[in-house]
Parts: C-alpha cells; structure tokens; sequence
C-alpha cells in the first residue's frame, strides 16, 4: 500500500508552506531530498516550497478527446498476442493535423479519422513517444473542428509483468497449466491495452467486445448484453457488455478466463457475484456476504445509489496490488478475497473484509466522483482506507477494528511523515514513475488518519452531509482536494479548507508540548507545537505550523473529552475547570489527532498506573506506549525508559495493544541484533509475554471469539519467535502431528508455528515446509509458509530460501515477501537478503517493471540496517541501478539506517546495563 492538481495550471505545482524569515535556513538545514526543492516568494507573506518535477512531463494537448470508445479485444491464450480494434467518438476542438494520445508497448498497424459525415482520412505517420508512453498520429490533412471517429487497428502482447493487458498462470482442475488474460489500468497502465487519452479526468464511455473462446468466462465492467458466434473462427464467441457511465480510462476492466461463481442480490437489487477459480466457488461465500452488507451500507452513506446493475469480485491468481476497484468488475489477490471456512485464519477473514470495504468504498469515491490528477490520489486512497473500517466496524462489530487502525494505519503514517524525507499528502506529480511513487503510507494511512481526525472535528452527521452533496456535485465528474472542502465547510460552517490544508499541503506533522499547573481548584494547561522529526523536534521560527484540533480528558472520565479547542497558534491556554491535583489529564484521546505528544515527567507519570490498572482505554495505552516508543527513537527519552512502561502491560488483555508493543519490540529486537546482547531482548520478550501465554493455552476454549483467535496466534508466534522453550516444544510436537496427518492444525494456529519450528530448525524442516508449501491448493496457505522461510537461521539455509524467492514455486508478487521475510529474521537474513537483490537486480527489477513491488521489496530488504556505512552503500547502489519509481524509497531508507545507527550508537550500553540489572534477582 501504498498512497496519492486539477486541470488547472496553477495546481501543476504543490506548495508547501513555511513561514516567510527563516525558509532559506530550513533549506540549508536539510538533507538532498530538501535540497530538491526550489523556493518562491508568494503574496501571502510566505515562502512557497515547491516540490519539482523530477522528469519531464507534459499533460495530453486538450484540442482532441474521446466521447466514446468502441474497443474489441481478440486475445490469444496460447500466443500471449492480442488483436484490438478502436473506434472513438472523439471532439476536435481546435483544428489540428495531429493527433497525440498514451500508447505503450502497443504496435499501431492503420489509423484513420472522419468528420461525421465526412471521408475517412488515413493517418500517415505514428511516431511514438516510448519514454513519454504518447503516440502522435499524423494527418495529412488538418481535422476540422467538430465530431468525429478515430478508428485504430493494433497489436499488442499479453504481457507477465501483472500491469496493463496480461497473462496470469492458473491450473485446470485436471493439473494443466492455462493462462487467463487479465487487466490492472491503473495508475497508467490502460495504454498497454488500447491507445487512448490515459488521464483520470479525460472521462468517456466505454462499448467492449471482446473476441474469446467459447468455453472461456468474459467479464468486464459492465453485463453482457450480446453473445454470439465469432463468424471467422467457431471455436470464438464475440460478448458485447453494455454501454458504460461516462468514467476514467483507469477504471477500465476485463477479464477472460475460467472461473465459477456464487451470486447474490443486494437489498438494493444489484446483483453481486463472486468469481473464483474453478472448484473454490465456496470460498467466495464470505466475501459475497461481506459485499452485499456493504454495498446498501454505503448507499445509506451517501445517500447516493449504487449506479451500475450489477458489481462482479474476482479473485485472479497473479495480481501486483491487493486489489483494485475497477467500476463493475473488481480484481482481488486470491488472498484478498477467497475464505475458506476451515483453512482460512482469522486474520485472513479481517483482511478479505477490509479489502471488499476498501474497494467497494471506490465506486463512489473515485469512480462515480474521480480525483483531477494523481495529485489528489490521497483523497481516493485515504478516504478508502478510513471508511473501510467504518465499513467492516458495521459488519463485524466484534473486530473492534478501529483500535486495529489506529496500530494499523495512523502509528505507521507517523512513522514514516517523521522523515525529512517524507512527502506532503498532496503532491505534484507528473510522469508514471512519479504516480507510481505515491501509492505509498502517505496517501494511504496518513490520508485515513486525518480524515479521521477531520471527521472526529467535524463530527458524523455533517460530515455524512458534505461528503453528500460532494459526492452529487461531482457524479460522473472530478474534483479537487479543494472541492472536498468547500463541500465539508459549507455543511460544517467550520473552517474545514484552513485546517484540513496545514494538514494535506505541508508533509510532517506536530509534537503537541503539554505542561500543567494547579490553580486552586482549576487544572491549567500550556499547549504549544514544534515540527516533530524522527530525528528529534525541530523548533524556531522557521518551523512549520499546523491548525491541530486538541482534545483532553482526564481521569474523571477517562473515555470522553471534556475539552476541546483548536491550537491555531504557537501556544494556548487550556483551563480545566473543577479538577483536583490528584487527577490526571491526557491529551488526544482515542488517539485521533494526527500528533504525538510531549507531557512533563510529572503528567506522563500520572498516566501510567492507568496503563497496569487498564483505566487508559486500550487505544489510549497503545497510542501512549506508541508516542513513547518514538520519542526514545528521536533521542528525546531514554529507550530503557520505555522499556519500563512497556513492562506495565504485564496484565494487557487487548489484542490490538499486544500487537503494537510485538511490533515495537520487534523493531528493538532488529536494532539489538548488531550488538552481542541480543538475546537478552528476546528473554525479556518472553518474560513480557509468558503471563498471557499461560493464559491464552493453546487451544482455544468455547465462546472465544476472533480476537481472541488473533490475540493467541500473536503470542505463541512471539514466543516461539523468541526461543520460549515450552513453546518451542509444543510447537514441534503439534508440527509433527500436522505433517504426519494425525492432528491438523488450526488455522489460526499455523503461522506461528511454522515461525518457531522454522526459526530453530534444520534442513528438514525447511524440506517439510517447502514440501507442505508445494501440496497447498490456497494461495493463503502458500504465502503463510513463504513469509515465515526467511525465519531459517543457517546461512546455507537462507540461501535456499533466496532461490526458492526466485523460482517458479513462488508467484511474481510474492517474491517480495520471501526476500522480506529473510531481511527481516535476523542480522544474517539481512545481509544475505541486500547481497540476493543486489546480484539480482536485474531480474528482479525486470520482473516488476518499476511499480510499487520494487520500493517495497527495497524497504523490507535495506530498512533495517543500523550502520551508517550501509546508507552510503544503498545510496550508491541505486545511484548506478536507478529505480525511478522508488526514488523516494531509497531516500527514506537511507535516513532509516542512518537513525538506527544513531540510535543504537546512544542507547546500547544503557539497555545492556538494563537487561543485565534486571536479571539480578532483587535482594
Ligand atoms: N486503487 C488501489 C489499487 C492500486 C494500488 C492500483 C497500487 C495501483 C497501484 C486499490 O484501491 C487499493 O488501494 N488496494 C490496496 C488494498 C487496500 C485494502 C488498502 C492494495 O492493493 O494494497
Ligand atoms: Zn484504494
């Protein structure tokens, strides 16, 4: 995951705003990426920092655009070629003897143009663009202004590299190798299949014919509406699909290949259908359930309706995203949509749940309503990822998912804004790479949080309002970041623009400062903002500023705000009425303001008897733990401090809050694993988690519920991880019985232990694996297995875990997890993980044509590393291997490394001295 200007020329550059003195000693302060930017002086006293164009690139020329396309579609499943013809209903409204559109990898053969009514005009030339991915017709004549129809006759190749117009391998039931052919358009993508005006708000519809075998399945976003034999071949039919709404060439789908399917109906009279791959129909039961509760849900939203007859799932079985919203005709990763009832986990039903919420959330917000450009993806994909939860919070109360998100989504979205080189939510993009680039945290989970928090400000019943008559102003249309306001600040008379674009324009974000005072009866608290930076608070003048809506509780009523007030300035004055000095106060609670935040040592001590006695809310002592954990990365506390607090969670019962401290002590456990005391981590790790072990057992036990279910398979995992011997045992001891067909293990229960046999195993066990890797039928199960291999801890092992990344037993987008996997287990892992992508680069790189798998396959490999000279080693890397579309990536990854070595460098020794001192039995 990954995160997301209008038409107009003045948003073809982002502005970050900086107050006006000190921008030049903010610029000379920071680090290349800052060094990027340029600065202007702008009217309204302050600086405007521009993030610039990094490659050159030009929008398509406005004189010609499409109305409507014709578009058939002959693919061949044998040759990997297919055939298209395009007939466009287009508009010249400029006279012009050219015609420039987005073309890539396709091979134009004839192309011609006619005035209605008038003679067909035959292109003479077509001169390609490749690096632009523009094609430029040339006319012999100038086409006048008014209607007319481009005809196109191409080729092109159904490529393996899960983008554009595609082959996706698949067994037959009889154990047959088929190819099914396959669409993803977006981000840019739908120029490989057919030459058209490839920009989100060059909308048009769309007529589809498309030329199959007949025993094949044809799906695309619209039904059927014709059948018939193909006159020249009668092994072909020819399907016609209805006339689409007017919409963006991204959103463009088909699907040619065998499937089954399970239907349903909407309250709403849509029909829903579910397409598996033959035999699992089954498995696409809990999905269909999920999209039929959804889609009247967000009818009842936006009291907007859903306006297609019909929505189609489909699960296809190589697949780069997690899934992608395709109006009508949505594409899911098997594994983000298939449920099996036995062999499916907990996590997986959450995952398939969120998934569906997330791209069914899209045929509003992005279809019916579209962004401008990929400037304003973030509205797309972060409003997606808010109501996604809002979306299975309904369905599956149970799921408590919103302490999920804020784990999930909002600690992470900090996380990584905390960089210098981090990027504004909305930022200007122009050339593929750049938009591939921002499918990022960014866009995505920062995107969520403050709309979060903005929906937390605005409150549900004006929010539901503006997005409303958002959502009715733009139909069928596109709109702005801005748009989105106007509509929310009309609904809200609060100052939705100023506040919402400290937030979306400016990248980082605030550390909230508190101090308190008791006068009299009355808890008076000062409250002021610095920048915070991963690498500590940046304070000053020249330091940004952002609008923060600030909420307080306090002990009375640790659940609800007694206070709330917007911080608009340097510094406010809080007073609490009536609030004896023996209670305390915490700021943001439900942790929904976008900020950390810095207490006094007296305040933050007041709050943590709340975290043993579990007074704070479970989102409250996560959120707490979380900002602590940061801090001691940017050097403001000390890490041993944190690690005491997090020795107050001893009696934790919330899944949610278990899993963030996992993953915290995880990050530790990585940093301490380039020091000689690294086990003294994992046995404070399982001395943490041994109570709730015990507690949880290992089976569960009548009544439990999903997180319960989700709670124990984190546990046992950490254990095992860790090296708990009871643990350890048990595990083999289930294992074997697994394997040998005596005692199957739970679904929920497997990942765990095949982490803790993996991680103290041999090559036997690694055999087994493989071999229980290469029986499985669900594609849950294989990445199960392919995430836990890089736990192996022999060298020799590793590296059979790094080919097997490479080979024909893993899909293409599953390498990436199989080679983060082995980065991520151990010092050794990541060594070895940096060494296999470096002699592999080309192959790797190849394999995913630049796109959001190369960044992520860069994070999890190089992240990790805790040595300055490995930032110099990975910058130098790609400077001669360049990865455009991970630019930023590697940017951020080499600041990582750099403050881990920090870190490391001015925290060992004291947590050494902690970890031995706790041993020492109290006298
Ligand atoms: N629109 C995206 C799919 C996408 C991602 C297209 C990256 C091009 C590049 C889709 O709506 C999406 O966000 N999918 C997520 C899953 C979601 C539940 C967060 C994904 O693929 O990770
Ligand atoms: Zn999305």
């Amino acid at each position: 995951m990954l995160r997301f200007l209008s038409r107009q020329a003045s948003l073809s550059i982002i502005r970050q705003v900086i107050p006006l003195k000190t921008a030049s000693s903010h610029l000379s302060a920071g680090t290349p990426a800052i060094r990027l930017r340029t600065v202007s002086a702008a009217s309204n006293g302050h600086y405007l920092v521009s993030m610039p164009e990094r490659r050159p690139f030009a929008r398509l020329p406005a004189d010609v655009s499409p109305v409507n396309y014709g578009l058939c579609l002959k693919p061949d499943l044998v040759d990997f070629t297919f055939e298209g013809k395009l007939e466009a209903a287009v508009e010249v409204t400029q006279g012009t003897n050219q015609i420039v559109m987005n073309c890539a990898d396709i091979d134009i053969i004839t192309a011609s143009y006619a005035l209605e009514g008038g003679e067909e005009i035959n292109a003479t030339g077509f001169n390609y663009q490749n690096e632009d991915e523009k094609v430029t017709l040339s006319f012999p004549s100038v086409l006048q202004k008014g209607s007319g129809t481009l005809k196109i006759d191409f080729v092109g190749e159904l490529n393996d590299k899960m983008k554009g117009f595609y082959r996706s391998k698949y067994a037959s039931p009889s154990g047959e190798m088929r190819y099914a052919a396959v669409t993803q358009f977006e981000a840019t993508d739908a120029r490989r299949a057919f030459p058209c005006w490839d920009e989100p708000a060059i909308k048009a519809t769309f007529d589809i014919t498309l030329i199959v075998p007949k025993d094949r399945v044809a799906l695309s976003n619209m039904n059927v509406i014709d059948r018939k034999p193909y006159p020249e071949d009668d092994s072909l039919v020819e399907v016609k699909f209805a006339t689409t709404p007017i919409m963006s060439t991204y959103l463009v789908a088909f699907v040619i290949g065998e499937y089954d399917f399970v239907e349903s109906q909407s309250s709403d009279g849509v029909t829903v259908r579910v397409y598996t791959p033959v035999g699992k129909a089954e498995q696409g039961k809990f999905a269909l359930e999920v999209a039929v509760k959804t889609l009247p849900f967000y009818k009842d939203y936006f009291s907007v309706p859903y306006p297609l007859p019909k929505i189609d799932l489909i699960a296809i079985a190589d697949f780069a995203a997690g899934a992608m919203e395709n109006w009508g005709l949505v594409t899911y990763r098997e594994t983000a949509l298939l449920i099996d009832p036995k062999n499916s986990c907990a996590s997986s039903r959450q995952w398939v749940a969120l998934v569906v919420g997330h791209e069914l959330a899209h045929q509003w917000f992005g279809n019916l309503v579209t962004m401008e450009w990929w400037t304003h993806l973030w509205l797309n994909e972060g409003f997606a990822s808010w109501i996604e939860y809002l979306c299975v919070d309904h369905c599956f109360p149970e799921y408590d998912i919103w302490t999920q998100f804020v784990s999930a989504d909002y600690t992470r979205a900090l996380d990584l804004d905390a960089l210098d080189n981090s990027h504004p939510i909305e930022v200007n993009v122009g050339h593929p790479s750049e938009v591939d680039e921002i499918f990022d945290a960014i866009s995505y989970s920062k995107g969520a949080s403050v709309i979060r928090m903005l929906h937390n400000y605005i409150g549900d019943e004006d929010f539901r309002k503006g997005m409303n008559s958002y959502l009715l102003k733009f139909q069928h249309k596109n709109a702005s970041t801005e748009d989105l306001w106007d509509c929310l600040e009309q609904a809200s008379g609060k100052p939705i623009a100023a506040v919402m674009s400290s937030w979306t324009k400016q990248m980082g974000f605030p550390i909230i400062v508190v101090d308190q005072e008791q006068q009299g009866s009355d808890r008076v608290l000062k409250v002021s903002q610095k920048k915070f930076c991963a690498s500590g608070p940046h304070s000053g003048e020249d330091c940004p500023r952002w609008m923060v809506p600030i909420s307080v509780c306090t002990s009375e009523d640790p659940s609800c705000s007694r206070m709330k007030v917007l911080l608009d300035q340097p510094e406010i004055t809080i007073t609490i009425p009536n609030l004896g000095p023996n209670k305390w106060v915490k700021l943001n609670p439900g942790t929904v303001g976008f900020y950390r935040i810095q207490y006094t040592s007296a305040m933050l001590d007041s709050l943590l008897p709340g975290i043993r006695d579990l007074t704070l809310l479970p989102v409250d002592r996560l959120g707490l733990q979380n900002d602590l954990f940061s801090l001691s990365r940017a050097g403001m506390i000390s890490t041993v401090e944190v690690i005491k607090v997090m020795e107050a969670f001893v009696n934790e019962p919330n899944y949610t809050v278990w899993s963030d401290l996992s993953c915290n002590l995880g990050v530790l456990s990585s940093l301490l694993s380039h020091t000689d005391f690294h086990d003294e981590i994992q046995e404070f790790i399982i001395d943490l988690f041994t109570p709730i072990g015990l507690k949880l057992g290992w089976d569960s036990r009548p009544g439990e519920g999903h997180l319960d279910a989700l709670l124990r398979g984190l546990v046992l995992g950490k254990l095992g991880k860790a090296g708990h011997k009871a643990t350890l045992e048990e595990a083999r001891r289930r294992f074997k019985e697994h394997v040998e067909g005596k005692q199957i293990l739970s679904a929920d229960l497997r990942s765990p232990v095949y982490l803790t046999v993996l991680k103290h195993g041999d090559s036997s066990v690694l055999d087994t694996m493989l071999k229980l890797h290469k029986q499985a039928d669900m594609q849950e199960e294989k990445n199960r297995v392919e995430r836990v291999l890089g736990a192996i801890s022999s060298p020799e092992l590793i590296q059979r875990v790094l080919t097997f990344a490479l080979s024909d037993e893993v899909r293409p987008q599953d390498t990436v997890s199989v080679i983060g996997g082995v980065a991520g287990s151990s010092k050794q892992g990541r060594k070895a993980a940096w060494k296999f992508v470096k002699d592999n680069w080309e192959e790797l790189h190849n394999r995913y044509q630049g796109g959001f798998l190369i960044s992520r396959l860069i994070k999890l490999t190089v992240d990790g590393f805790a040595v300055d000279k490995m930032a110099t080693e990975v910058k130098s890397f790609f400077e001669s291997h360049p990865a455009p579309a991970a630019e930023r990536t590697v940017q951020q990854c080499c600041e990582n490394i750099l403050l881990n070595a920090a870190w490391l460098k001015r925290d060992a020794d004291d947590l050494h001295q902690y970890f031995l001192q706790r041993k020492v039995p109290p006298v």
